[in-house]
């Protein structure tokens, strides 16, 4: 039983990239705390199955996030408010990853990591930060990356992209603000998801490093904590920031 029980019963939220990993945890933790959310991605079996879980409360749509117009953006946030009203925030967790060195990369590759981690990100935002979607005071978190900080071999695109993130929230940040509307990033260490399971060395570190760090790997449900606090009124004085989830292995070792 968790020491701190987040209340959302009445409040209305998107999540993106819904499920798998992160994000589908971070679906099942909303709904369980009495939110109705839009779960977003491309598989609808995996939504259905995740829908299956709360069906009161979890509504699905399928969107690619490469491919997506403004009116199919629009039209899905359309139907989600329509039924229960505008948004009180978001959560982008879309991603996808892959070696890209420099001198050997799929161009096609690494357009889709930049595509799907960062340009997705910055059109869902576009879209449900308007006055007619979100109601104020809202809060947005996206997810960058510890290899913003660390980069590595093999990583230019995907270390990239997730700087690139953070860099956006910091301007995204104050653009929004006047509604009182808030936005951070969050950048997870090594999480046991799909995008980690068939990966060895990833992401600049190797499983062992990550292994001898100080509380190794982690799971999805030791990031989405920090997503809830920052969806929350709790975190109404905080905008603009990055916050470093990886279990101490970056500055802790
Ligand atoms: N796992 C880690 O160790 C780790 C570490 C640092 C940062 N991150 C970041 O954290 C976020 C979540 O990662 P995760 O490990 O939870 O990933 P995951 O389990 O692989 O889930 C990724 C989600 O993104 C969706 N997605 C991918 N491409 C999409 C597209 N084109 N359109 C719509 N949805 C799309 C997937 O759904 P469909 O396939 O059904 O579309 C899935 O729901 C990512 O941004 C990742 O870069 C992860």
């Amino acid at each position: 039983m968790s020491e701190v029980v987040f209340n959302y019963i009445g409040k209305n939220f998107i999540v993106v990239g819904a499920s798998s990993g992160m994000g589908k945890q971070t679906a099942m933790e909303l709904a369980q705390a009495g939110a109705h959310v839009l779960a977003i991605a491309r598989s609808d079996k995996r939504l259905s199955s995740l829908q299956a879980i709360a069906p009161n409360l979890i509504d699905t749509a399928v969107i690619d996030v490469t491919t997506a117009s403004d009116e199919q953006w629009e039209q899905t946030i359309r139907l989600f408010i329509e039924k229960y009203g505008k948004i009180d925030g978001a959560v982008y967790t879309a991603g996808t990853t892959g070696t890209t060195p420099l001198r050997l990369h799929d161009g096609a590759d690494a357009r889709n990591i930049m595509e799907t981690g960062f340009w997705g990100a910055m059109k869902c935002l576009e879209i449900v930060t308007k006055k007619k979607y979100s109601k104020e005071g809202s809060s947005f978190v996206v997810f960058s990356s510890t290899a913003a900080y660390l980069g590595g071999k093999g990583m230019l695109v995907y270390s990239g992209t997730k700087a690139a993130v953070q860099a956006a929230v910091h301007s995204v940040a104050k653009e929004i603000a006047g509604r009182k509307l808030r936005i951070n990033s969050i950048s997870p260490g090594w999480v046991k998801t799909e995008m980690t399971g068939n990966y060895l060395d990833h992401m600049g570190q190797s499983s062992q490093e990550i292994e001898d760090g100080c509380f190794g790997k982690g799971n999805p449900e030791d990031v989405t904590g920090m997503v809830l606090f920052l969806l929350s009124n709790r975190a109404r004085w905080i905008t603009g920031v990055d916050f470093i989830v990886d279990g101490g292995f970056m500055y802790g070792k």
